[in-house]
C-alpha cells in the first residue's frame, strides 16, 4: 500500500505530525519534494523535533526514510539535521538515503534567493534557503544532482567555489545514494508513504503564483518525486487545519484583519476589533509561529473554497483535519463557503491574484462545542457541535475526514478511518 500525505492549505497543516503518527504502520517514507523551507513538528512523550529535510518517520528506530527526486537539498543543513537527531539519541546511520535524482542546493544560489526576493517590487517572502533557484537551476538544465557527484566532466566544468563546497560532502552523500525506481521496485510490497512539503495552495502550477514556492507540493509531485508512476499510488490524504494559516506574502482572502483601526475592513458581520482579537487568540492559542523563519503565521477563517479546489486538483480520498481543539473555547465558528468579487459570489479558487486579493469572504456560522476536545477518545465521543463543523466540511468538500488531530501529542489523534485498511 502507497500513501501520500499533502499539505491542502498553505502549508504547515501538521503534515509532520500525520506522517509521524500514520509511519508507525509504514516500513518506508518518501519526502518527495521542497528543502530545507520545511519545517515539520513532532512532539512525542514530550519532547518536539523540528524536521527540515529527513522525512518524519525518521523517529521509529526500524524505519527507513528516503529523501525523494523531488526534493532540493542543502548539504550543510541535511548534515547538521542528521547530526541533530544523533545528539538526541536517534539513531540515522545506514537508514536515511537519498535519490540519485535530487538536486543540490550550494551556497550561492541561498544568497541569490535573498538578494532577489529582497529586490523584488513585491516580495514573496522567501524562507531564504535557495528553494527558488535550485529549481531554476534543474528547469534551466544547469543544476547538480546526487548522481553528478560521481560524473568527472560535469565536475570538472563546476565554478571552483562550487566545487570546493561539494567536494568535502561528496563522499558521505554519495554513500546515501540510492536508484528510489529500483528501491520502491525492490519493495513492491512494503507499505510506503510519501510525505509532502509545503501546501496545494504553494505548489508552482496549482498554488496563488507567484506566491508560491517552486517545487511541487501537490499529489502529483508524489509520483513523481517518489519516483513511482501515478497509478502506483494508492491514497491520496490531504492535511488541512480547522482555519487556515499563511507564512509569507500573497493573497489570502480568508484572513482575520488585524488592524482594529482600519478603514477598508472587509466583513461588515464580524467587527474589526473582534477579528483582530481572534487573529490573536488563534495564533497564540495554535503557536503560529513559522519553524523554519520563526515568522508569526498569518491566521484566517477556514477558507473551504480554497479546500474544495486542494480536494478536487489533487483527487484526495480523504482529509485529515488539524487544530480542532484550537476552537475549543469559541462560542462561535465561522468558515468561508464563497467569495464576494466585484458584486459577484464565486464559489471556484480564482488563478487571478488581483481576483484573490479583492476577494472578500462569505462566512457562515457554525455553534462552537466550548469543550476540551482532546480528551476524547474517539470520534463518537465528539461534542455534536464539533461532530457538525466536521460533516459540513465533508459534504461540501465532497471528501471524508478520516483523522482528526486535537492537539500536538501523537496520542492526540483520533482516527475514523486508517488509510492502511481498505
Ligand atoms: P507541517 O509543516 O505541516 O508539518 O506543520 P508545522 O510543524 O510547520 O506546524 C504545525 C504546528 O502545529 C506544529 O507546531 C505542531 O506541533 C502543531 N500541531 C499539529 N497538529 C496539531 C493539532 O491538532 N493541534 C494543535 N494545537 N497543534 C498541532
Ligand atoms: P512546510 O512543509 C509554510 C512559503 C514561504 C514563502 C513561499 C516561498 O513546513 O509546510 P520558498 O523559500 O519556498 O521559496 O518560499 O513559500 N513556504 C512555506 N510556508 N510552510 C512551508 O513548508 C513553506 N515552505 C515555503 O514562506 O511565502
Ligand atoms: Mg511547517
Amino acid at each position: 500500500m502507497k500513501v501520500v500525505i499533502i499539505g491542502a492549505q498553505w502549508g504547515d497543516e501538521g503534515k509532520g505530525k500525520i506522517v509521524d503518527y500514520l509511519a508507525n504502520e509504514a516500513q518506508i517514507i518518501v519526502r518527495f519534494s521542497g528543502g530545507a523551507n520545511a519545517g515539520h513538528t513532532i512532539v512525542s512523550g514530550g519532547e518536539e523535533y523540528a524536521l527540515h529535510l529527513i522525512p518524519s518517520g525518521i523517529l521509529y528506530p526500524d524505519k527507513i526514510v528516503v529523501l525523494g527526486a523531488g526534493m532540493v537539498i542543502d548539504p550543510q543543513a541535511l548534515f547538521s539535521e542528521l547530526s541533530m537527531l544523533n545528539d538526541r539519541g536517534i539513531k540515522t546511520e545506514g537508514r536515511v538515503f537519498i535519490s540519485d535524482r535530487a538536486h543540490l542546493v550550494l551556497p550561492r544560489y541561498i544568497e541569490i534567493d535573498k538578494q532577489r526576493d529582497a529586490g523584488r517590487k513585491k516580495p514573496i517572502g522567501t524562507t531564504g534557503r535557495g528553494i527558488g533557484i535550485t529549481y531554476s537551476m534543474k528547469s534551466d538544465r544547469d543544476g547538480i544532482r546526487i548522481a553528478d557527484l560521481s560524473w568527472k566532466e560535469k565536475m570538472d566544468d563546476l565554478e571552483s567555489s562550487d566545487r570546493e563546497f561539494l567536494e568535502p560532502h561528496a563522499d558521505r552523500l554519495k554513500a546515501m545514494s540510492v536508484d528510489l525506481a529500483s528501491f520502491i521496485k525492490h519493495h513492491c510490497n512494503a507499505q510506503i508513504l510519501f510525505e509532502g512539503a509545503q501546501g496545494v495552495l504553494l505548489d508552482l502550477d496549482n498554488g496563488t503564483y507567484p506566491y508560491v514556492s517552486s517545487g511541487m507540493s501537490c499529489a502529483a509531485g508524489a509520483a513523481v518525486g517518489g519516483c513511482v508512476g501515478p497509478r502506483a499510488l494508492d491514497k491520496i490524504l490531504g492535511v488541512f487545519k480547522a482555519y487556515s494559516t499563511r507564512v509569507g506574502n500573497g493573497p489570502f482572502p480568508s484572513e482575520f484583519d488585524e488592524d482594529e483601526g482600519s478603514e477598508a475592513s472587509r466583513s461588515s458581520e464580524v467587527s474589526r476589533k473582534s477579528e483582530a482579537s481572534l487573529s490573536r487568540f488563534v495564533r497564540n492559542t495554535g503557536r503560529e509561529y513559522g519553524v523554519t523563519t520563526g515568522r508569526p503565521r498569518r491566521c484566517g477563517y477556514l477558507d473551504l473554497v480554497a479546500l474544495r479546489y486542494a480536494c478536487f486538483t489533487n483527487s484526495i480520498d480523504s482529509l485529515v483535519m488539524t487544530h480542532l481543539d484550537v476552537y475549543d473555547t469559541l462560542d462561535e465558528i465561522k468558515a468561508c463557503v464563497a467569495y464576494r468579487i466585484g458584486g459577484r459570489v464565486i464559489e471556484d479558487f480564482p488563478a487571478s491574484i488581483s481576483d484573490l486579493n479583492a476577494a472578500e469572504p462569505v462566512l457562515r456560522s457554525f455553534p462552537g462545542w466550548k469543550r476540551k476536545l482532546s480528551g476524547c477518545l474517539n470520534y463518537e465521543e465528539f461534542p455534536t457541535a464539533a461532530m457538525e463543523y466536521i460533516e459540513f466540511i465533508e459534504r461540501f468538500c465532497e471528501t471524508p475526514i478520516g483523522i482528526v488531530s486535537v492537539g500536538y501529542d501523537r496520542k492526540e489523534t483520533i482516527i475514523r478511518k486508517s488509510p492502511w485498511r481498505g
